[in-house]
Protein backbone atom coordinates (compact mmCIF):
# COMPACT_ATOMS: atom_id res chain seq x y z
CA UNK A 1 0.00 0.00 0.00
CA UNK A 2 2.02 2.73 -1.27
CA UNK A 3 -0.69 5.40 -1.74
CA UNK A 4 -2.39 8.01 0.95
CA UNK A 5 -5.72 9.17 -0.78
CA UNK A 6 -6.72 11.58 0.70
CA UNK A 7 -10.11 13.78 0.45
CA UNK A 8 -9.42 17.77 0.85
CA UNK A 9 -11.47 20.38 1.90
CA UNK A 10 -12.78 19.35 5.47
CA UNK A 11 -11.29 21.43 8.51
CA UNK A 12 -9.40 19.35 10.96
CA UNK A 13 -10.54 19.45 14.65
CA UNK A 14 -9.67 17.54 17.57
CA UNK A 15 -7.19 16.20 19.73
CA UNK A 16 -4.04 14.27 19.09
CA UNK A 17 -1.06 12.84 20.69
CA UNK A 18 2.35 13.75 19.25
CA UNK A 19 5.02 11.40 19.22
CA UNK A 20 9.16 11.11 20.35
CA UNK A 21 11.36 12.72 18.35
CA UNK A 22 13.07 10.70 15.28
CA UNK A 23 15.68 13.21 15.43
CA UNK A 24 16.59 12.94 19.21
CA UNK A 25 15.63 9.36 19.10
CA UNK A 26 18.50 8.61 16.38
CA UNK A 27 21.35 9.51 18.15
CA UNK A 28 20.31 8.78 21.56
CA UNK A 29 19.95 5.31 20.37
CA UNK A 30 23.17 5.49 18.86
CA UNK A 31 24.60 6.71 22.62
CA UNK A 32 23.88 2.87 23.55
CA UNK A 33 27.03 1.52 21.85
CA UNK A 34 29.14 3.69 24.33
CA UNK A 35 28.77 1.24 27.58
CA UNK A 36 28.59 -1.90 28.58
CA UNK A 37 25.95 -1.47 30.56
CA UNK A 38 22.20 -1.14 29.62
CA UNK A 39 20.02 1.92 27.92
CA UNK A 40 16.54 2.11 28.52
CA UNK A 41 14.79 4.45 25.85
CA UNK A 42 11.17 5.47 26.30
CA UNK A 43 8.86 7.34 23.88
CA UNK A 44 10.34 5.96 20.93
CA UNK A 45 8.71 6.44 17.78
CA UNK A 46 7.44 3.26 15.69
CA UNK A 47 8.67 4.51 12.72
CA UNK A 48 10.66 3.15 9.67
CA UNK A 49 14.30 4.74 10.32
CA UNK A 50 14.02 3.82 13.87
CA UNK A 51 13.72 0.05 12.90
CA UNK A 52 16.55 0.61 10.60
CA UNK A 53 18.59 1.52 12.81
CA UNK A 54 17.84 -0.80 15.35
CA UNK A 55 18.26 -3.38 13.17
CA UNK A 56 22.03 -1.91 12.53
CA UNK A 57 22.89 -1.89 15.90
CA UNK A 58 21.83 -5.11 16.83
CA UNK A 59 24.41 -6.15 13.74
CA UNK A 60 26.80 -4.96 15.57
CA UNK A 61 26.13 -6.73 18.50
CA UNK A 62 24.33 -4.92 20.20
CA UNK A 63 20.86 -6.99 22.01
CA UNK A 64 17.90 -4.77 21.89
CA UNK A 65 14.49 -6.06 23.52
CA UNK A 66 11.25 -3.79 23.26
CA UNK A 67 10.14 -3.99 26.87
CA UNK A 68 6.95 -2.20 26.23
CA UNK A 69 4.29 -1.37 23.57
CA UNK A 70 2.91 1.88 23.31
CA UNK A 71 0.24 1.82 25.96
CA UNK A 72 -1.82 5.30 25.04
CA UNK A 73 -1.33 7.54 21.64
CA UNK A 74 2.52 9.28 21.48
CA UNK A 75 3.18 7.21 24.02
CA UNK A 76 5.82 5.14 21.94
CA UNK A 77 8.19 1.81 22.53
CA UNK A 78 10.44 1.62 25.43
CA UNK A 79 13.58 -0.56 24.46
CA UNK A 80 16.30 -1.20 26.25
CA UNK A 81 19.68 -1.49 24.45
CA UNK A 82 22.65 -3.72 25.54
CA UNK A 83 25.89 -3.27 24.02
CA UNK A 84 28.11 -5.39 25.95
CA UNK A 85 28.79 -7.84 23.26
CA UNK A 86 29.74 -5.56 20.61
CA UNK A 87 31.38 -7.41 18.88
CA UNK A 88 31.57 -5.98 14.36
CA UNK A 89 32.17 -2.15 14.40
CA UNK A 90 30.65 -1.80 10.71
CA UNK A 91 27.45 0.21 9.46
CA UNK A 92 27.25 -1.50 5.69
CA UNK A 93 26.46 0.30 2.54
CA UNK A 94 23.18 -1.65 2.24
CA UNK A 95 21.65 -0.45 5.52
CA UNK A 96 23.34 3.17 5.74
CA UNK A 97 22.34 4.14 2.28
CA UNK A 98 18.51 3.51 3.47
CA UNK A 99 19.51 5.67 6.64
CA UNK A 100 21.81 8.35 6.90
CA UNK A 101 21.78 8.86 10.14
CA UNK A 102 23.79 6.07 10.63
CA UNK A 103 26.91 8.24 10.14
CA UNK A 104 26.18 8.66 14.10
CA UNK A 105 27.35 5.49 15.18
CA UNK A 106 31.24 6.53 13.85
CA UNK A 107 31.98 8.66 17.17
CA UNK A 108 30.58 6.09 19.66
CA UNK A 109 31.81 3.11 17.79
CA UNK A 110 35.47 4.98 17.75
CA UNK A 111 35.10 6.35 21.42
CA UNK A 112 34.09 3.00 22.95
CA UNK A 113 35.57 0.12 20.75
CA UNK A 114 38.69 2.05 18.82
CA UNK A 115 37.50 1.44 15.35
CA UNK A 116 34.94 1.47 12.90
CA UNK A 117 33.87 1.51 9.37
CA UNK A 118 31.35 3.13 8.57
CA UNK A 119 29.31 3.42 4.87
CA UNK A 120 29.45 6.92 3.73
CA UNK A 121 26.26 8.01 4.02
CA UNK A 122 26.18 9.12 -0.05
CA UNK A 123 23.74 11.86 -1.05
CA UNK A 124 19.71 12.27 -1.18
CA UNK A 125 17.02 14.04 -2.57
CA UNK A 126 17.61 17.50 -0.57
CA UNK A 127 21.45 17.58 -0.99
CA UNK A 128 24.78 16.13 -0.85
CA UNK A 129 25.19 15.81 2.77
CA UNK A 130 29.02 15.44 2.82
CA UNK A 131 29.97 13.94 6.75
CA UNK A 132 33.62 16.10 5.92
CA UNK A 133 33.04 17.88 9.71
CA UNK A 134 32.17 14.93 11.47
CA UNK A 135 35.74 13.37 10.18
CA UNK A 136 37.65 16.90 10.96
CA UNK A 137 36.65 16.76 14.20
CA UNK A 138 36.90 12.85 15.13
CA UNK A 139 40.60 13.58 13.82
CA UNK A 140 41.35 16.44 15.86
CA UNK A 141 40.79 14.37 18.23
CA UNK A 142 43.61 11.62 17.17
CA UNK A 143 41.50 9.46 15.03
CA UNK A 144 43.42 7.86 11.78
CA UNK A 145 40.64 8.31 9.41
CA UNK A 146 40.70 7.12 5.68
CA UNK A 147 38.01 6.51 3.19
CA UNK A 148 38.03 4.01 0.66
CA UNK A 149 35.71 2.42 -1.46
CA UNK A 150 32.99 4.45 -0.19
CA UNK A 151 33.53 3.34 3.50
CA UNK A 152 34.92 5.33 6.29
CA UNK A 153 37.83 3.61 8.44
CA UNK A 154 38.43 5.14 11.75
CA UNK A 155 40.61 3.69 14.11
CA UNK A 156 42.01 5.81 17.98
CA UNK A 157 43.54 3.64 20.81
CA UNK A 158 42.01 6.79 22.90
CA UNK A 159 40.30 9.55 21.68
CA UNK A 160 42.01 13.01 23.01
CA UNK A 161 40.31 15.69 23.80
CA UNK A 162 40.77 18.74 21.46
CA UNK A 163 39.69 22.05 21.29
CA UNK A 164 36.80 21.64 17.47
CA UNK A 165 35.50 24.40 15.33
CA UNK A 166 33.34 23.40 12.84
CA UNK A 167 33.59 25.13 9.39
CA UNK A 168 29.42 25.07 9.09
CA UNK A 169 27.08 24.55 11.83
CA UNK A 170 26.09 20.77 11.75
CA UNK A 171 23.10 18.95 13.76
CA UNK A 172 24.59 15.12 13.13
CA UNK A 173 27.74 16.83 12.70
CA UNK A 174 28.07 18.20 16.58
CA UNK A 175 26.48 15.04 18.27
CA UNK A 176 28.86 12.45 16.76
CA UNK A 177 31.76 14.86 18.26
CA UNK A 178 30.05 15.24 21.32
CA UNK A 179 29.46 11.19 22.13
CA UNK A 180 33.10 10.75 21.07
CA UNK A 181 34.24 12.79 23.35
CA UNK A 182 32.29 11.66 26.32
CA UNK A 183 35.05 8.70 26.61
CA UNK A 184 38.01 11.27 25.54
CA UNK A 185 41.21 11.58 27.93
CA UNK A 186 40.60 15.49 28.53
CA UNK A 187 38.37 17.54 27.45
CA UNK A 188 36.88 18.82 24.38
CA UNK A 189 35.25 21.97 23.53
CA UNK A 190 33.07 22.74 20.21
CA UNK A 191 32.76 26.08 19.21
CA UNK A 192 30.06 26.83 16.29
CA UNK A 193 28.14 23.84 17.84
CA UNK A 194 24.32 23.00 16.86
CA UNK A 195 21.75 24.60 19.22
CA UNK A 196 18.94 22.39 18.43
CA UNK A 197 16.60 20.88 21.19
CA UNK A 198 17.65 17.23 19.76
CA UNK A 199 21.53 17.78 20.54
CA UNK A 200 20.39 19.14 23.99
CA UNK A 201 17.72 15.72 24.90
CA UNK A 202 20.79 13.53 23.65
CA UNK A 203 23.65 15.33 26.14
CA UNK A 204 20.54 14.76 29.14
CA UNK A 205 20.31 11.42 27.44
CA UNK A 206 24.30 11.65 28.01
CA UNK A 207 25.10 12.73 31.40
CA UNK A 208 22.37 10.50 32.87
CA UNK A 209 24.73 7.77 31.93
CA UNK A 210 27.87 9.48 33.46
CA UNK A 211 29.57 11.94 30.99
CA UNK A 212 30.01 15.47 31.64
CA UNK A 213 28.40 17.51 29.02
CA UNK A 214 28.09 21.29 29.32
CA UNK A 215 27.02 23.78 27.09
CA UNK A 216 24.40 22.07 25.21
CA UNK A 217 22.06 24.62 23.52
CA UNK A 218 24.38 26.91 22.93
CA UNK A 219 27.22 27.31 20.38
CA UNK A 220 30.36 26.32 22.47
CA UNK A 221 30.27 22.65 24.01
CA UNK A 222 32.52 21.12 26.39
CA UNK A 223 32.83 17.50 27.46
CA UNK A 224 35.34 16.43 30.36
CA UNK A 225 35.97 12.61 28.79
CA UNK A 226 35.85 9.68 31.64
CA UNK A 227 36.80 6.39 31.84
CA UNK A 228 33.17 4.43 31.20
CA UNK A 229 29.51 5.82 30.95
CA UNK A 230 26.99 3.41 33.10
CA UNK A 231 23.49 2.26 32.40
CA UNK A 232 20.28 4.93 32.19
CA UNK A 233 17.02 5.45 31.45
CA UNK A 234 16.03 8.18 29.09
CA UNK A 235 12.62 9.22 27.73
CA UNK A 236 12.70 11.19 24.34
CA UNK A 237 11.60 14.70 23.99
CA UNK A 238 8.45 15.63 21.65
CA UNK A 239 8.83 15.72 18.15
CA UNK A 240 8.90 19.48 16.86
CA UNK A 241 8.86 18.69 13.78
CA UNK A 242 5.54 16.64 13.77
CA UNK A 243 4.04 19.36 16.36
CA UNK A 244 4.91 21.94 13.73
CA UNK A 245 3.41 19.95 10.67
CA UNK A 246 -0.15 19.37 12.73
CA UNK A 247 -0.23 23.28 13.17
CA UNK A 248 0.26 23.81 9.60
CA UNK A 249 -2.27 20.95 8.46
CA UNK A 250 -4.93 22.85 11.14
CA UNK A 251 -3.84 26.08 9.79
CA UNK A 252 -4.12 25.18 6.11
CA UNK A 253 -7.78 23.95 6.75
CA UNK A 254 -9.21 26.54 8.62
CA UNK A 255 -8.92 24.17 11.45
CA UNK A 256 -8.86 24.11 15.38
CA UNK A 257 -6.76 21.37 17.05
CA UNK A 258 -4.79 20.82 20.43
CA UNK A 259 -1.34 18.97 20.36
CA UNK A 260 -0.76 16.64 23.37
CA UNK A 261 2.00 15.39 25.11
CA UNK A 262 4.25 18.38 23.54
CA UNK A 263 5.05 21.31 23.79
CA UNK A 264 5.97 25.03 22.77
CA UNK A 265 9.20 25.90 23.96
CA UNK A 266 11.35 24.60 21.01
CA UNK A 267 9.20 26.29 18.34
CA UNK A 268 9.22 29.79 18.80
CA UNK A 269 9.91 30.51 15.34
CA UNK A 270 7.09 28.29 14.21
CA UNK A 271 5.00 29.79 16.50
CA UNK A 272 5.67 33.17 15.50
CA UNK A 273 4.70 32.39 11.62
CA UNK A 274 1.68 30.98 12.17
CA UNK A 275 0.63 34.05 14.48
CA UNK A 276 2.00 36.54 11.64
CA UNK A 277 0.01 33.54 9.57
CA UNK A 278 -3.24 34.95 11.82
CA UNK A 279 -3.90 31.86 13.56
CA UNK A 280 -5.02 31.91 17.37
CA UNK A 281 -2.47 29.61 19.79
CA UNK A 282 -3.16 28.65 22.97
CA UNK A 283 0.05 27.73 24.60
CA UNK A 284 -0.08 25.12 27.88
CA UNK A 285 2.95 23.27 29.39
CA UNK A 286 2.74 20.44 27.53
CA UNK A 287 0.10 21.11 24.42
CA UNK A 288 -0.59 23.81 22.16
CA UNK A 289 -4.03 24.51 20.99
CA UNK A 290 -4.25 26.15 17.49
CA UNK A 291 -6.95 28.09 15.96
CA UNK A 292 -7.36 28.92 11.71
CA UNK A 293 -8.66 31.59 10.08
CA UNK A 294 -10.44 31.66 7.62
CA UNK A 295 -7.86 32.72 4.95
CA UNK A 296 -4.39 32.85 6.27
CA UNK A 297 -1.93 35.59 5.49
CA UNK A 298 1.07 34.90 3.12
CA UNK A 299 4.59 34.74 5.38
CA UNK A 300 8.04 35.34 4.33
CA UNK A 301 10.46 32.41 5.35
CA UNK A 302 14.43 31.85 6.03
CA UNK A 303 15.59 29.01 7.04
CA UNK A 304 18.52 28.72 9.39
CA UNK A 305 20.11 26.60 12.21
CA UNK A 306 17.81 26.84 15.27
CA UNK A 307 16.83 28.80 17.20
CA UNK A 308 16.28 30.50 13.56
CA UNK A 309 12.91 29.11 11.51
CA UNK A 310 13.98 24.91 10.94
CA UNK A 311 14.67 24.08 7.66
CA UNK A 312 12.67 20.89 8.63
CA UNK A 313 9.26 23.13 8.49
CA UNK A 314 10.43 24.84 5.15
CA UNK A 315 7.97 22.85 2.81
CA UNK A 316 4.96 22.61 5.23
CA UNK A 317 5.24 26.59 5.34
CA UNK A 318 5.31 26.38 1.56
CA UNK A 319 1.86 24.18 1.76
CA UNK A 320 0.18 27.06 3.61
CA UNK A 321 1.59 29.69 1.59
CA UNK A 322 0.04 28.57 -1.71
CA UNK A 323 -3.61 29.35 0.01
CA UNK A 324 -2.82 32.24 1.52
CA UNK A 325 -3.51 35.70 0.78
CA UNK A 326 -0.58 37.65 -0.55
CA UNK A 327 2.51 36.63 -1.86
CA UNK A 328 5.19 35.02 0.36
CA UNK A 329 9.24 34.67 -0.50
CA UNK A 330 10.95 31.76 0.96
CA UNK A 331 14.48 31.22 0.93
CA UNK A 332 16.35 27.76 1.82
CA UNK A 333 19.75 28.37 3.25
CA UNK A 334 20.40 24.64 4.80
CA UNK A 335 20.12 22.37 1.99
CA UNK A 336 21.12 23.21 -2.15
CA UNK A 337 17.99 21.09 -3.04
CA UNK A 338 15.32 21.45 -0.55
CA UNK A 339 12.26 22.42 -3.15
CA UNK A 340 11.76 19.19 -4.59
CA UNK A 341 7.93 19.48 -3.48
CA UNK A 342 7.66 23.13 -5.74
CA UNK A 343 7.12 20.60 -8.84
CA UNK A 344 4.17 18.47 -6.83
CA UNK A 345 2.40 21.43 -5.60
CA UNK A 346 2.06 22.58 -8.82
CA UNK A 347 0.09 20.07 -9.83
CA UNK A 348 -1.99 20.78 -7.35
CA UNK A 349 -2.61 24.71 -8.94
CA UNK A 350 -0.19 26.38 -6.80
CA UNK A 351 1.23 29.68 -8.19
CA UNK A 352 5.02 29.29 -7.47
CA UNK A 353 8.12 30.07 -8.92
CA UNK A 354 11.23 29.22 -8.12
CA UNK A 355 15.28 30.63 -8.39
CA UNK A 356 18.18 28.81 -7.08
CA UNK A 357 17.52 28.62 -2.96
CA UNK A 358 14.63 31.47 -3.59
CA UNK A 359 10.87 30.32 -4.36
CA UNK A 360 8.19 33.17 -4.47
CA UNK A 361 4.44 31.76 -3.50
CA UNK A 362 1.59 33.42 -4.64
CA UNK A 363 -1.85 32.56 -3.10
CA UNK A 364 -4.52 31.07 -4.83
CA UNK A 365 -8.40 31.06 -4.34
CA UNK A 366 -8.12 26.99 -4.58
CA UNK A 367 -6.15 24.34 -4.92
CA UNK A 368 -7.28 21.13 -7.14
CA UNK A 369 -6.54 17.22 -6.08
CA UNK A 370 -4.45 15.04 -8.51
CA UNK A 371 -1.97 12.15 -8.08
CA UNK A 372 1.19 13.75 -6.64
CA UNK A 373 4.79 12.40 -5.72
CA UNK A 374 6.28 11.80 -2.24
CA UNK A 375 10.38 12.69 -2.95
CA UNK A 376 11.45 13.16 0.56
CA UNK A 377 10.11 13.18 4.19
CA UNK A 378 8.94 16.97 4.50
CA UNK A 379 8.08 17.05 1.21
CA UNK A 380 5.98 14.47 1.47
CA UNK A 381 4.34 16.46 4.46
CA UNK A 382 3.73 19.57 2.68
CA UNK A 383 1.40 17.49 0.01
CA UNK A 384 -0.10 15.94 2.63
CA UNK A 385 -1.26 19.50 4.30
CA UNK A 386 -1.66 20.40 0.69
CA UNK A 387 -4.26 17.59 -0.27
CA UNK A 388 -6.02 18.06 2.90
CA UNK A 389 -6.97 21.81 2.23
CA UNK A 390 -7.38 21.16 -2.25
CA UNK A 391 -10.68 20.56 -3.28
CA UNK A 392 -11.35 16.77 -4.53
CA UNK A 393 -9.57 13.98 -4.16
CA UNK A 394 -5.14 13.97 -4.63
CA UNK A 395 -3.38 10.69 -4.15
CA UNK A 396 0.16 10.82 -3.26
CA UNK A 397 2.52 8.26 -3.98
CA UNK A 398 6.04 6.64 -2.44
CA UNK A 399 4.51 7.62 1.09
CA UNK A 400 7.38 5.27 2.21
CA UNK A 401 8.74 8.64 2.64
CA UNK A 402 6.28 9.86 4.89
CA UNK A 403 6.50 6.49 6.95
CA UNK A 404 10.19 7.30 7.82
CA UNK A 405 9.09 10.31 10.50
CA UNK A 406 4.89 10.36 10.65
CA UNK A 407 3.97 7.90 13.38
CA UNK A 408 0.61 6.42 11.99
CA UNK A 409 -0.35 9.73 10.22
CA UNK A 410 -3.25 8.59 8.86
CA UNK A 411 -4.78 7.59 11.62
CA UNK A 412 -3.84 10.74 13.36
CA UNK A 413 -5.76 12.91 10.55
CA UNK A 414 -8.59 10.34 10.75
CA UNK A 415 -8.76 11.34 14.07
CA UNK A 416 -8.75 14.84 13.50
CA UNK A 417 -11.95 14.44 10.96
CA UNK A 418 -9.62 14.33 7.80
CA UNK A 419 -10.37 11.95 4.95
CA UNK A 420 -7.28 9.97 4.56
CA UNK A 421 -6.18 6.38 4.03
CA UNK A 422 -3.91 4.29 2.33
CA UNK A 423 -4.41 2.48 -0.82
CA UNK A 424 -2.68 0.71 -3.79
C1 LIG B 1 19.91 16.94 10.69
O1 LIG B 1 20.53 16.47 9.52
C2 LIG B 1 18.49 16.38 10.67
N1 LIG B 1 18.56 14.92 10.70
C3 LIG B 1 17.78 16.88 9.42
O2 LIG B 1 16.43 16.41 9.47
C4 LIG B 1 17.75 18.40 9.44
O3 LIG B 1 17.13 18.87 8.25
C5 LIG B 1 19.19 18.93 9.53
O4 LIG B 1 19.84 18.38 10.68
C6 LIG B 1 19.25 20.45 9.63
O5 LIG B 1 18.53 20.87 10.75
C7 LIG B 1 18.80 14.30 11.87
O6 LIG B 1 18.98 14.93 12.91
C8 LIG B 1 18.83 12.81 11.84
P1 LIG B 1 23.43 19.07 9.08
P2 LIG B 1 22.12 16.62 9.34
O7 LIG B 1 24.67 18.27 9.27
O8 LIG B 1 22.78 16.59 10.64
C9 LIG B 1 26.24 20.60 5.59
C10 LIG B 1 14.51 15.39 8.67
O9 LIG B 1 13.74 15.82 7.83
N2 LIG B 1 27.25 19.70 6.16
O10 LIG B 1 22.99 19.96 10.18
O11 LIG B 1 22.55 15.64 8.30
C11 LIG B 1 25.03 19.87 5.03
O12 LIG B 1 25.27 19.49 3.69
C12 LIG B 1 15.99 15.50 8.45
O13 LIG B 1 14.18 14.87 9.77
C13 LIG B 1 28.54 19.69 5.62
O14 LIG B 1 28.83 20.41 4.67
O15 LIG B 1 22.24 18.07 8.75
C14 LIG B 1 23.94 20.91 5.14
O16 LIG B 1 24.01 21.78 4.03
C15 LIG B 1 16.31 15.98 7.04
N3 LIG B 1 29.48 18.87 6.16
C16 LIG B 1 24.30 21.69 6.41
O17 LIG B 1 25.68 21.39 6.65
C17 LIG B 1 29.20 18.05 7.23
O18 LIG B 1 30.11 17.33 7.69
C18 LIG B 1 23.52 21.27 7.64
O19 LIG B 1 23.55 19.86 7.71
C19 LIG B 1 27.89 18.06 7.77
C20 LIG B 1 26.93 18.90 7.22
Amino acid sequence: MDKLAIVGGTPLKGEIAISGAKNAALPILCASLLTAEPLEISRLPNLNDIATLLKLLEQMGVRVSKTGQARQPGEGDTAVLDASGLHYPVAPYDLVKTMRASVLTLGPLLARYGEARVSLPGGCAIGARPVDQHVKGLQAMGAEITVEQGYIHARANRLKGARICTDIVTVTGTENLIMAATLAQGETIIENAAREPEVVDLAHCLNRMGARVSGAGSDVVRIEGVRKLHAAQHRVMPDRVETGTYLCAAAATGGSVRLTQTSAACLDAVIDKLLDAGCEMSLERDAITLTAPPRLKAVNLRTAPYPAFPTDMQAQFMAINCLAEGTATIRETIFENRFMHVAELQRLGADIQVDGNHAIVRGVPALKGAPVMATDLRASASLVIAALAAQGETRIDRIYHLDRGYEHMEEKLTRLGASAHRTA
